[in-house]
């Protein structure tokens, strides 16, 4: 089956469900058995049972089938935030005495959870060039358990060189971790390119709708689905029945939802790459990024969320007017929704590796499903506010 198939049929079963299209949305805490034999049974199988809400219910499984599907994947396990899945994935994965290998374009609460909780607990982290590629293997130490990407880094935009990557973190014996997000797990096949675990905000391009927080866990095997499950389960943390049925409607509409924040990013990405005022547009796809080539090799598919570098010649503050003359983007953190969105940027604060090498300020726009005209002349608008600001 083809993946939009797969995003069409995968967690459905009307059959079971009186014919009804969509599974049925199933809150629960207690769930009860005909016998003392049947509840012993469904402990003995607490990971896969259906026995209490916190291990998942229909509506869970059903949404985590789906994933599965869309990564290709074994098996997920949704959560109640993307920042819950990357902390319970670590935390699952890591004990005292280890090292976490942490690209330097990450997500900075992922950074941020590093540094104030794993440390707490005699983690060692090293924060790692994210262009490094096959490179990673001289920072492999006998204690390094895991590789942790985000490509593209969903500030900055540097596409990682997963296979090489992970060709040096599995000779190692260390895993590798990548926050899929920008790709939605639909641009992206995290599987084929030797990840072992696969992390989304599905609060993103997923729920689609920016009214749901939500997350994913995907592991690569069996085995490693059931050592992330055990510790999430034993954590207390479970997703939503309700965010878990956002999530799963969000994939019905994903392909087509994400082939126009793709046309539309592109279009504005080109354009804005002209602007006189714009120094570097950070957008995989365009062939002058850096990545553009290993882009075009890993991916099929760009979302609609990118950086723009202005010159140094303009100042914060004209940055600033920028952004406050824009109407039809909101302001406001996250991405993936249907409304399009714009953020002040600051790569360089978060960085501890390596040196960001523009000077300019920066902003990142995530371009939603408004008609692309409209955005633009948005955009012109916020432009023309520079110019009298600068
Ligand atoms: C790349 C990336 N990963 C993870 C997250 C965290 O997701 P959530 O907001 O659902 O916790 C975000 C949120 O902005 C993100 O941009």
């Amino acid at each position: 089956m083809r993946k939009d198939t797969r995003l069409t049929t995968a967690g459905r079963a009307p059959e079971d469900n009186h014919g009804i299209v969509n599974p049925p949305v199933y809150h629960a805490s207690t769930v009860t058995f005909p016998s003392v034999a049947a509840l012993r049974d469904s402990q003995r199988h607490s990971l896969d049972s259906i026995h209490y809400g916190r291990f998942g219910t229909p509506t869970t499984r059903a949404f985590e089938e789906a994933v599965a599907a869309l990564e290709g994947g074994t098996r997920c396990i949704s959560m109640p935030s993307g920042l819950a899945a990357i902390a319970g994935a670590l935390t699952a994965l890591v004990k005292t005495g280890d090292h976490l290998l942490i690209t330097d374009s990450v997500y900075f609460p992922t950074r941020r959870f590093c540094a104030e909780v794993l440390s707490r607990f005699g983690v060692e982290i090293t924060y790692y060039d994210p262009r490094i590629g096959a490179g990673i293997a001289d920072w492999i130490r006998p204690e390094t358990v895991a590789v942790f990407t985000e490509s593209p880094g969903s500030l900055s935009f540097e596409v990682q060189d997963l296979p090489a990557i992970a060709e040096a973190a599995h000779a190692a014996g260390a895993l590798v971790l990548l926050d899929n997000t920008w790709s939605a797990g639909y641009y992206l096949a995290p599987f084929t390119l030797g990840v072992d675990v696969s992390i989304q905000a599905a609060t993103k391009f997923i729920v689609g709708h920016s009214d749901a927080m939500l997350g994913t866990i995907t592991a690569a095997d069996e085995s490693l689905y059931r050592r992330l499950k055990a510790a999430v389960s034993l954590s207390g943390v479970c997703a939503g029945p309700d965010d878990c049925y956002l999530g799963l409607r969000g994939l019905r509409s994903l392909a087509p939802r994400l082939a126009r924040h793709q046309a539309t990013g592109l279009a504005v990405a080109e354009w804005l790459d002209g602007c006189p005022e714009v120094a570097a547009v950070l957008h995989p796809a365009l062939p002058s990024f850096a990545d553009h080539a290993l882009w075009a090799r890993d991916f099929t598919g760009a979302c609609g969320l990118f950086g723009v570098v202005f010159e140094e010649t303009v100042s914060g503050g004209a940055r600033d007017a920028f952004l406050d003359a824009l109407e039809l983007f909101g302001l406001g953190y996250s991405w993936g929704g249907y409304e399009s969105l714009a953020i002040p940027t600051n790569p360089a604060a978060v960085r501890s590796a390596t040196a960001w090498p523009y000077r300019g300020p920066s902003v990142r726009l995530h371009l939603g499903l408004d008609d692309p005209e409209d955005l633009k002349a948005d955009l012109q608008a916020g432009l023309a506010a520079l110019r009298q600001a600068a």
